[in-house]
């Protein structure tokens, strides 16, 4: 027997709620279910004029009120109510039906969910969707993955709910298995370095000028009108100028200085370590979290830890607020250029063909770290859709090299002055690494030979070598 649902959602907080709205908006009859039944009837109840719903008490009858093949969207907690809802989905379900994760899973259970439903005859899609709640019912950006089989009947109704720039919508195919959700952790590491290099410029600002927050939450307006301009700059602009009303302090003054995380930066890091990718800037903004987290620590270094550094004097301060937007937008390309290279070395390791061009272009929209420069990545890809380096594309090479003065200013400056810039440190260091003719990793290797008889390779011939470092130190081939 098949209903009349084109689309259906299980799990109705807030995100599913939303999208299962976003659905309905956009002319879709569609199945809603969620584990207690008040909350079904509540999104009836206060939006059933956006369109058509089916609500069902039970997930039998949810799943007999889908059209086949039925598409069912499940947005619930990532990890094991992700599983309990597929095991209780199963059996409901016929070949050739679809199953979409639009949490934000982790890529390796994907492929594992991907594998097991594949036995039962279904697809199973996970999907990326940013942009939070109000992306959910307005237009996220959706990165789904699965076959494009699933994706010739379900990619049309994503396309049609996810955000718009320029008339083209903020969703394409991945690729297989766990590559959507794959990209959307990219998309998250990728988040976490944006937002710690506007902390970071924040402070730089802070603290060389001696301004308020509001005065810098004007800067970041002001930035927000040029290269830089993104949701992240444009909502920090906003921030800094917000006022406590309990208080009537700059807001940002009175929140906790820690910043946690749900994971998704932890997750992207894991994996770039396990690819071998140096995902720095990610990287320095995961572990920038931890150390503001890192209590005891802090609180030992602010008793024994004396800063040793100049008092910052900063004599032009249009210069400086000049320097720091642009070591800000080198060190941001710097980011995305290895987030980038993460994805095409585990497209080559998991087997996926992801169109690198068609991530920064459904990225424009919708998205967290939705912004202008990310036109520029598509047309870098378009360019050269194997570019070995994002920074080595001609645009992005003149437009950082045209920064390196300030960045290298900035960099050295916060050095001297005792403000931590790790994301800006270790993305110039990463710049500067990554053009260098030659690298100390040839010392690296020569002590790895040393101690452990780890061999090396030699500049001037083929071949593996050992030096007898204990006895005569002759050479011989490994
Ligand atoms: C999005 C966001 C979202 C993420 C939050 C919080 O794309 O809409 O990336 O998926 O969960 O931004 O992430 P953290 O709690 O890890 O900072």
């Amino acid at each position: 027997m098949s209903g009349t649902a084109q689309i259906g959602v299980t799990g109705l907080a807030v995100m599913g709620r939303n999208l299962a709205r976003n659905f309905a908006r956009h002319g879709y009859t569609v199945a809603i279910h969620n584990r207690s039944y008040a909350k079904t009837e509540s999104l009836v109840a206060e939006h059933g004029d956006d369109g058509d719903f089916v609500p069902s008490e039970s997930m039998a009858d949810f799943v007999a009120s889908l059209e086949r093949p039925r598409k069912v969207v499940i947005m619930v907690k990532a990890g094991g109510p992700t599983d309990a809802v597929i095991d209780e989905l199963i059996p409901l379900l016929e070949e050739g039906d679809i199953v979409v994760d639009a949490g934000n899973a982790h890529f390796p259970d994907t492929i594992r969910r991907e594998k097991a439903l594949k036995e039962h005859g279904l697809h199973f899609v996970g999907t990326g969707v940013s942009g939070g709640e109000e992306g959910a019912l307005n237009g996220p950006s959706i990165m789904p993955g699965g076959t494009r089989e699933s994706y010739a009947s379900l990619g049309p109704i994503l396309e049609d709910i996810s955000a718009k720039v320029d008339g083209t919508p903020c969703c394409t195919y991945v690729g297989s298995d766990g590559a959507g959700h794959f990209v959307k952790m990219v998309h998250n590491g990728i988040e976490y370095a944006d937002m710690q290099l506007i902390a970071e410029a924040y402070d730089l600002l802070r603290q060389g000028l001696g301004v308020s927050a509001a005065e810098i939450g004007q800067i970041f307006a002001q930035w927000n009108t040029g290269d830089l301009e993104s949701f992240l700059i444009e909502i920090t602009a906003d921030v800094l100028q917000h006022v406590d009303a309990a208080t009537g302090k700059a807001f940002v003054d009175i929140v906790l200085d820690q910043a946690e995380q749900k994971g998704t930066g932890r997750w992207t890091v894991q994996n770039g370590l396990d690819l071998g990718v140096p995902i720095t800037g990610i990287a320095e903004a995961t572990f920038a979290r931890a150390l503001s987290g890192s209590v005891p620590q802090r609180a030992a270094g602010l008793a024994a830890l004396p800063a040793h550094a100049a008092e910052w004097e900063v004599k032009d301060r249009d210069a400086f607020i000049e320097d720091v937007r642009q070591a800000l937008y080198a060190s941001k390309v710097v980011a995305y250029s290895q987030g980038f290279d993460q994805i095409a070395a585990a497209a080559t390791e998991f087997g996926w063909d992801i169109d690198r061009g068609a991530m920064a272009r459904i990225w424009r929209g919708g998205c967290i770290i939705r912004a202008r420069f990310l036109n520029r990545i598509t047309e870098a890809y378009e360019r050269q859709a194997d570019l070995p380096l994002l920074l080595a594309d001609p645009y992005f090479t003149d437009a950082v090299a045209s920064g390196l003065p300030a960045w290298r200013r900035v960099v050295a400056g916060a050095a001297q002055n005792g403000v931590p810039t790790p994301a800006f440190s270790s993305s110039l260091a990463y710049y500067d690494g990554v053009r260098a003719e030659r690298l100390p990793a040839a010392l690296v290797q020569a002590q790895r030979d040393f101690f452990g008889a780890h061999t090396y390779k030699r500049v001037d011939r083929e071949g593996t070598f050992h030096t007898e470092w204990s006895g005569d130190r002759t050479e011989a081939e490994a």
